[in-house]
């Protein structure tokens, strides 16, 4: 498997880009006039399945590094801003310039930070050479403002996304793109952000926030993000660098004791993070976009792709020690290789005095209980088993399917009546997990078939995307306001391209 490279001897001492450029020139190749994105020979290919599957090629980051903050230029009360998706580089590996998609020429892009309440209008411009389109990944926007497939800004063009965040929905989102079965490409090459969402009477304004962007890379053998793979599509691409705000395992310092609010976006393609933290105390706050009933103390915590979590976390009271962030494996179904557990980041207590811990209130603004004995249902069954062509999208019958069809963008697949909620039965027919999301609203998890779900912070919780592990069948309460076409679909991004999405009509 790493046929070419694997056996060499990583010399004493080497840092790690000259390292991955040795292993280039002892493969023969040379770092300067070979195609990169979309161009690569066969020989290119050969050498991208040849790096290796570790997360330590890349130099790690010797600063926290901070996201920048997408700029509002109005005032008080509205959210007007400008986003260009455009090709940009990155310099992942010194010397290698590495060519990305991006937001306002970043990877991960500009955080966006508004408040309830804000009338937004962002002004978006398709500098990239296809269709795509700006998805507010878990906000209850309007249908028509949603970034759906449906409608694409074209290459060159540019649209106004309006829409107004509505008391209630202060928490962590993000944006990403949705173009019809494009959209892990787009992703996976840069094209994610955080969107923060703030109310103005929040229990937990105290405290100083850190954000954390996860997405992850996998570079070919000239140092360009490489292609699928046919394993990429089968159970979702894992880069094997995973980056923090775009940064390969940043360090921080922090007083001791301190207490701060993590905001952490799973903003891969199909990466699993089982998060752990070394060395502090944890609790969930919130899950997706929504507050828990209470603050939970957790041990691990599990994000799916496209999941938010909002964790509460308090440094050692002691100088020099540290706080490590990392993931340990996660089996996501019998046929998938788990991913190597990764360290995400690493903070040290400082010489500073230790700070008096903040206490966490005792409980949270959840959302409101949905009603129980709901009359309206609908039953929805995941497969990654389908036959016929994985063909990617069309109202063919391939392997990913929602009720046994792919996605067709012309297809209603679901009625529903806005405001009216309903309760749904999903269950996972297939052999590994998917994680299921909707669109413009979050739902209610009421119940699980596994085991021990009544000990999982996610019972009760309201999200936007929920994992069904091989063989889970769940229940959730689910409303969806505004009128108008929803999608709902796997998370795993390459799953999604294949089919495995509906729209839900939800009508007036
Ligand atoms: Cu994160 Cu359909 O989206
Ligand atoms: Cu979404
Ligand atoms: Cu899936």
């Amino acid at each position: 498997m790493d046929a070419i490279f694997g056996p060499v001897p990583r010399l004493q001492g080497m840092k790690p880009a000259d390292e991955f450029r040795r292993r280039l020139m002892l493969a023969g190749i040379a770092t300067a006039g070979l195609a990169g994105c979309g161009g690569g020979s066969s020989g290119t290919h050969m050498a991208v399945e040849s790096l290796p599957a570790t997360n330590d090629t890349l130099p790690t980051e010797g600063r926290w590094p901070s996201l920048p903050t997408l700029q509002n230029t109005s005032g008080p009360g509205q959210f007007v801003a400008s986003l260009a998706a455009a090709t940009s580089t990155v310099n992942f590996l010194p010397g290698i310039a590495t060519r990305i998609l991006a937001y306002n020429g970043k990877t991960p892009g500009p955080a966006i930070d508004a408040y309830e309440g804000d009338v937004v209008r962002i002004r978006f411009i398709n500098g990239l050479d296809q269709d795509t389109t700006v998805h507010w990944h878990g906000l209850p926007v309007p249908a028509s403002e949603d970034g759906n497939p449906m409608d694409p800004v074209a290459r060159g063009a540019s649209r106004d996304y309006a829409y107004i965040l509505p008391t209630g929905s202060a928490g962590t989102y993000w944006y990403h793109p949705h173009p019809h079965q494009t959209t892990p490409e787009q992703v996976f090459r840069g094209l994610a952000g955080i969107f923060i969402v703030r109310s103005r009477t929040d229990p937990l304004a105290m405290l100083p926030e850190r954000l954390v962007v996860i997405t992850d890379l996998r570079l070919d053998a000239v140092g360009q993000i490489a292609a699928n793979t046919a394993t990429d599509l089968a159970n979702g691409r894992e880069g094997d660098q995973v980056l923090v705000n775009g940064a390969h395992q940043p360090v921080d310092t922090i007083a001791p004791g301190a207490t701060e609010r993590w905001r952490v976006v799973d903003a891969t393609n199909g990466r699993y993070l089982r998060l752990v933290l070394d060395g502090g105390q944890m609790w969930v706050v919130a899950l997706d976009g929504c507050f828990l009933a209470k603050p939970v103390a957790v041990g691990e915590l599990l994000l799916a792709p496209g999941q938010r979590a909002e964790m509460v976390v308090r440094a050692p009271a002691t100088s020099g020690q540290k706080l490590v962030l990392r993931t340990i494996a996660y089996s996501r179904g019998a046929m998938v290789p788990v991913a190597p557990p990764v360290k995400l980041f690493e903070i040290t207590t400082s010489q500073a005095p230790a700070l008096a811990p903040i206490a966490l209130p005792a409980s949270l603004p959840a959302p409101k209980s949905l009603p129980t004995n709901l009359s309206a249902t609908q039953t929805v069954v995941l497969s990654d088993m389908g036959m016929g062509p994985s063909g990617m999208g069309g109202a063919g019958t391939g392997r990913f399917t929602i009720n046994g069809r792919s996605f067709d963008p012309a297809r209603d697949d679901v009625t529903m009546k806005a405001g009216v909620p309903e309760e749904w039965t999903v269950r996972n027919g297939g052999m590994m997990d998917h994680p299921l999301h909707f669109h413009g609203t979050s739902f209610q998890l009421v119940a699980s078939t596994r085991a021990n779900i009544s000990s999982d912070p996610r019972l009760n919780a309201f999200m936007d995307t929920v994992n069904l592990t091989s063989g889970e069948q769940i229940r959730i309460r689910l409303r969806i306001d505004a009128p108008g076409r929803r999608m709902f679909h796997c998370h795993i991004l390459e799953h999604e391209a294949q089919g495995m999405m509906g729209v839900i009509n939800v009508t007036p």
